[in-house]
């Protein structure tokens, strides 16, 4: 199916590694320039390969989504470098670091660094990319939430309820954007195997009685049995496809959705 993205100009925040990375080496392969940003400074090399891999001009920037002076430059930047942002994906998040079952786990102050990451720092991205896009005349945001985001989950509240506000906050910025012809979703992933899902796993192991403890393979792979009626993790392409998909023209009246690809782990009726 071609997408029609060939030279469509897409930036990925959160790009260095693991679904922001997929995501952006899935613009790649639909022929679209990439423009990687990160506060990780190894988002240099991930650019480099994906460049190499996929024959497309790659670029890296790095800025950290909590200043919003930095995210202004960068997408000032971005803009000089390209001429126009066609599309523009917040795949940025961290966890509070704490087992939180129950919610008394973490302490209120626990709460703060994960909002200011995961929520405001998708309030900045929005800020400083929104008018590129109304200047370009149309584009795509997509902003990866979570089924956490849904479900109240019971490992990290504060992740948690960052996932519910920037899902609402998504719908906001959906409503705003259309009458530019600027779609507006977000994407949750279920299960993938990343640094940030094995950190999950970390903060539950350090609580447990030696007794209790599993590996992260044991621990993780009971919860996609228990939990995802399709049984199986969701990979990094998997979350990449649909994202590509969301940008191109084939989702032209998809806009304001929370659009889960999770094996069926949320069921909505
Ligand atoms: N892995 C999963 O199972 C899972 C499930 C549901 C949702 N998600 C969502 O998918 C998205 C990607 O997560 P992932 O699992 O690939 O995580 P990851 O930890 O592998 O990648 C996150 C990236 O964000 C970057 N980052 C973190 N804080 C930053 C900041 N302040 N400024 C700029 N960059 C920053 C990191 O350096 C990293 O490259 C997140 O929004 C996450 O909530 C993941």
């Amino acid at each position: 199916m071609d997408l029609g993205l060939a030279n469509a100009k897409a930036v990925v925040i959160g790009a260095a590694q693991g679904i922001g990375r997929a995501i952006a080496e899935g613009f790649a392969q639909e022929k679209a320039e990439v423009l990687l940003v990160d506060r990780a400074a190894s988002v240099f090399e991930t650019a480099k390969q994906i460049a190499a891999d996929h024959s497309v001009p790659a670029s890296s920037f790095v800025a950290d989504v909590v200043d919003p002076t930095a995210v202004q430059r960068c997408a000032d930047d971005i803009e000089a470098r390209c001429g126009r942002i066609d599309h523009v994906v917040f795949a940025v998040a961290i966890g509070s670091g704490q087992f939180g079952f129950p919610f008394l786990n973490v302490a209120p102050e626990n709460w703060e660094p994960v909002l200011r990451v995961n929520l405001l720092g998708a309030v900045h991205v929005a800020h400083a990319f929104g008018p590129k896009l109304i200047a370009t005349g149309g584009g795509t945001m997509l902003f990866l939430s979570s089924v956490a985001g849904q479900i109240g989950s019971q490992t990290d509240p504060p992740y948690s309820a960052s996932k519910a506000a920037l899902i609402n906050f998504a719908q906001c910025v959906a409503k705003d954007l259309a009458a530019h012809n600027i779609r507006v979703n977000t994407l949750c992933p279920g299960m993938v195997k990343t640094a940030l899902n094995r950190s999950v796993w970390e903060a539950w192991h350090r609580q447990q009685p030696p007794d209790r403890q599993q590996s992260y393979e044991d621990w993780a792979g009971e919860k996609v049995r228990k939990v995802i009626p399709l049984g199986r993790w969701q990979e990094p392409e998997d979350i990449a496809n649909m994202a590509v998909f969301l940008a191109s023209n084939r989702a032209r009246n998809v806009t304001g959705q929370t659009i889960n690809v999770d094996g069926g782990f949320v069921m909505h009726w």
